[in-house]
Order: C-alpha cells, then structure tokens, then sequence
C-alpha cells in the first residue's frame, strides 16, 4: 500500500543510488575528476551514456571546453577517492594529484583512463540538452577499457552524500 508524501522525504529512499567517475583534460593539459551519481545508459548500440553535469562544476566546462570525457567504474577500494573528487571542485586545485588516483592514457580521448577502475569508457560529446535544472551531457563510447584483474570489483555506491539539484539530501 501506497501513501502519498513529500518529494524531499521519499527522495531518501532511492539509495543505495550507482556513483561513476567522470574524467576531464583541459586544453592546456589539466586533468579533473568528478564523481556522478545522475547516469544512465542511453543507448546500447552504439552505447551512449548520460549524465546529469551540474554547470557549476569544473567538468561541465571541461566537457564543452574538450567535447570528451571518460566514464570510469571504481573500484571498490576507491570510496574516499570518490567522495574527495565528489566533494571538492577541480578550478583551482589538482583533485586528482592530491587524493592519489591513479591514472594512466587513454587510446582515442585526451581525458585519462582510472587505472583501479573496473572499467574506463572513453566517451565524445554528443549533445548536451537541459530538460530541467541540471544539464544532461550526452557521451558516445568510442573506446572501452576493463581492469586486468578481474578480482577486482565494483565500487557500487558511497551512500547519500551528496546534495544536488531541487533535491537535496543530507548524509544519512
Ligand atoms: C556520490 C556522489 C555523487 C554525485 N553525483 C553528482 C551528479 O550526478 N551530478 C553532479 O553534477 N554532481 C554530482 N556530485 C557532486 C560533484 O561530484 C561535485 O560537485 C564535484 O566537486 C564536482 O567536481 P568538479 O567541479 O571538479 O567538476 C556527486 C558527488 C558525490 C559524492
């Protein structure tokens, strides 16, 4: 049975919600990562990603900036990496330096692969269209990378802590 309620209550109840890294390379060669909890499939041949990319975010202007971007899976072992690149913006500061996140080259983008990643998807810009208050960046894979050991697995989640859009939740 069903009871109707306000949005910022039952916004809580979608955790444990999927968490991706987002990489970026500027033009002049800074590298930037983010974390992205608003993502989806939105095409499966040829697979596409999107992704909601707050425009107050260094990515969003690298993204327009570069027309690419890498998706990346993280490992389970990179929680505070996640929350560090999650929680701090990338404009004045080398996020990706200072919490120790490996990276290594991508094949066919600029932007860097995740090395402890599960998996690395090299994406080009698509489009980037704005329903509602946060833009969706459209990314088509043209490259795709899997961690070499496949012991290594998912990082799936790092729980409610984040606050974005109309919504805006607490730490649980
Ligand atoms: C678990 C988690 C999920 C997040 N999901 C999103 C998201 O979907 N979209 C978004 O714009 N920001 C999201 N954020 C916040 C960004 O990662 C954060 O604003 C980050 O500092 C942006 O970095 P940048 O300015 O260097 O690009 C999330 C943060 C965390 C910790």
């Amino acid at each position: 049975m069903q009871k109707m309620t306000m949005l910022k209550k039952v916004a809580t109840r979608k955790y444990p919600e999927q968490v991706v890294l987002v990489t970026t390379k500027s033009r002049k060669g800074k590298m930037n990562a983010m974390a992205v909890g608003w993502v989806a499939i939105a095409s499966g041949d040829p697979m596409m990603f999107v992704l909601g990319i707050d425009d107050g975010a260094y990515t969003h202007e690298l993204i327009r900036q570069t027309k690419e971007f890498v998706v990346a899976y993280p490992g389970e072992k990179m929680a505070a990496q996640v929350l560090y690149v999650g929680k701090n913006h990338g404009h004045a500061r080398d996020k990706i330096k200072e919490c120790g996140m490996k990276i290594q080259k991508a094949a066919k983008i600029r932007a860097p692969l995740v090395a402890d990643a599960v998996a690395n998807f090299e994406c080009k810009l698509v489009d980037v269209f704005q329903p509602g208050d946060c833009p969706l960046v459209v990314g088509k894979v043209v490259a795709v990378h899997e961690n070499r050991s496949p012991a290594v697995k998912r990082l799936y989640t790092v729980g409610p802590g984040h606050t974005m859009g109309s919504v805006r939740i607490k730490n649980g």
